[in-house]
């Protein structure tokens, strides 16, 4: 089997109607590849994954922070590692600067990494893996706009979990799209038939928002928000070993595999 062709140097930034999607396959990595990706993280990166309690979430973590890293230094002409981000008041990581050249968002779940692209717009995604029926009751008639928790309610048995995961990633891709928390999206309302519909900004917050449901893998469901209403189109990417830049430095100590 030849070699996959070296991914571009430079990857074009998307036009104003377009979101790049990247996915990242989480486990089954090459260790090696894994230490090469923790070698592009910057310290507080490491600080966080060193706490997490299992090897197996520290390589997930590793391999969807060190990827996305690697994607976006494409973009910006820049090595992984010295990409500078900061976070907003709720914790949504941006590019530092006054006037950053792109948006991203990163979500992930499972063994799965979902990192999105925008040019200028405020950008949010959610993927979700699909929950019980006992959850799905107690979340909606708890937290949803109370029209949608009827609808979920009078949506026959096995169908309403589906709906519900619609609908939940609608709303988580909102709050994030404007870097707010879980509890200002839950009451948003978002149901539609439609894949791509326009709803108010969450919270107190002025203006609105595009959303577009996305295909995902069975048992699970993804959407994308950009800031302002204007229509756009998801572009899908997926991530290879290949686009991992080395920074030029020894190899990081294994410590994606530690027990
Ligand atoms: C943002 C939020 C909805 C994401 O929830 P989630 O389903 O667990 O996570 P996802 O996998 O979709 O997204 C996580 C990623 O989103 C980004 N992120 C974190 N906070 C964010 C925010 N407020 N807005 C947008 N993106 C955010 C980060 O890249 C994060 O990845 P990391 O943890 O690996 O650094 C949730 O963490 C939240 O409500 N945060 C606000 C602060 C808060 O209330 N924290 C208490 C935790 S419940």
């Amino acid at each position: 089997m030849g070699r996959a062709p070296a991914p571009p140097a430079r990857l074009s930034l998307p036009a104003h109607d377009l979101a790049h999607l990247w996915w990242i396959a989480l486990d089954g990595q090459d260790p090696y590849e894994c230490d090469r990706l923790f070698d592009v993280l910057d310290p507080s990166e490491r600080q966080r994954c060193g706490k997490l309690s299992s090897p197996g979430s520290r390589v997930r973590f590793t391999v969807s922070h060190g990827a996305a890293r690697c994607v976006l230094a494409r973009y910006l002409g820049i090595r992984p590692h010295n990409i500078r981000t900061t976070t907003s008041r709720w914790g949504k990581p941006e590019l530092d600067g006054i006037k950053p050249i792109l948006r991203f968002n990163l979500s992930h779940v499972d063994g799965i990494a979902l990192l999105a692209i925008a040019r200028t717009r405020e950008i949010g995604v959610d993927i979700e893996r699909r929950r019980d029926a006992e959850f799905v009751s107690a979340v909606s008639a708890r937290h949803f706009a109370r029209n949608e928790a009827r609808w979920l309610a009078a949506t026959p048995c096995g169908r309403r979990e589906a709906v519900f995961l619609r609908l939940w990633t609608r709303k988580e891709a909102s709050v994030k799209a404007v870097g707010g928390r879980l509890g200002d999206g839950l009451p948003l309302p978002v149901a539609g038939r439609c894949r791509s519909l326009v709803v108010p900004a969450p919270g107190n917050r002025t203006g609105s928002l595009r959303l577009r449901d996305i295909r995902a893998p069975r048992d699970h469901a993804a959407a994308v928000a950009l800031t302002g209403a204007l229509p756009f189109r998801a572009v899908h990417h997926w991530w290879r070993p290949e686009f991992t830049e080395s920074t030029g430095a020894a190899v990081a100590p294994a410590i994606t595999r530690q027990g």
